[in-house]
């Protein structure tokens, strides 16, 4: 089409809309951005921002979270849920220890290959810390590109799932990696909404699928019962 490519345009309206001040922003220490995305998978950002503060206080490194006790690490991490998120960040910390010397590995698979860490947060981890061109894929990324692609079924179907992730590698660009991730990242949260999206103020609104399609309120498709 004549448009941008739609990595460009998210990239842009990043810079200008997106979200610039989280506490896990403007750092590339990998351990800074591992917790955040740890405490995000599951938890909305306004619940995560005091939690991780503390958390960052209480142990500033890999070193110091390796070091800590189970009972003290889980106290930081009480009223956040989902607590085996808690022991497998302390678990890994001391295989970073162990097997990293450490520091937090830089190579895709190793990352992956850490306890809590799933393909989509080794992509963001990498993305924001190191650069790497490796696309991203939660549920605000799935409901943003299966609209703009009009992707038919439930996301969590593996074929359905498998279909977004190969978009998302043909649509990841090779510059600017972690400001295209906090792009969809951010539309997903703020513009491309569940229920009422802004699709008017929308960057990707010219040729979206959905919306010319004006299918917008029926995808993502709903978990079949
Ligand atoms: N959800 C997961 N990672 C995030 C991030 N870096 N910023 C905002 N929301 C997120
Ligand atoms: Fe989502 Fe609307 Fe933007 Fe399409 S135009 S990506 S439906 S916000």
């Amino acid at each position: 089409s004549h448009y941008l490519p739609i990595a460009d345009r998210l990239i842009a309206w990043q810079k200008q809309h997106g979200r610039h001040d989280l506490p896990w922003q403007n750092t590339h220490d990998p351990y800074a951005i591992w917790v955040s995305e740890i405490m995000l998978q599951q938890t909305q950002v306004a619940a995560v921002i005091g939690y991780y503060q503390k958390f960052m206080q209480r142990f500033p490194s890999i070193p110091s979270l390796a070091a800590a006790s189970q009972d003290d690490v889980m106290q930081y991490w009480s009223g956040l849920g989902y607590y085996s998120r808690a022991r497998n960040l302390h678990k890994a910390a001391q295989q970073v220890m162990n097997s990293h010397a450490g520091e937090f590995p830089r190579d895709f698979e190793a990352i992956q290959a850490l306890p809590g860490i799933g393909r989509s947060t080794a992509a963001a981890i990498s993305s924001f810390a190191f650069g790497l061109p490796q696309p991203i894929m939660d549920g605000n990324v799935k409901r943003v590109f299966a609209r703009y692609f009009l992707i038919e079924g439930w996301p969590g179907l593996p074929k359905v799932e498998k279909q977004l992730w190969q978009i998302a590698e043909t649509m990841q660009p090779q510059a600017e990696m972690g400001t295209y991730a906090q792009a969809l990242m951010d539309l997903g949260a703020t513009v491309c909404v569940r229920s009422r999206p802004r699709c008017a103020t929308c960057p990707l609104q010219e040729d979206c699928a959905a919306l010319l399609a004006d299918r917008v309120n029926e995808l993502p498709a709903s978990k079949p019962k």
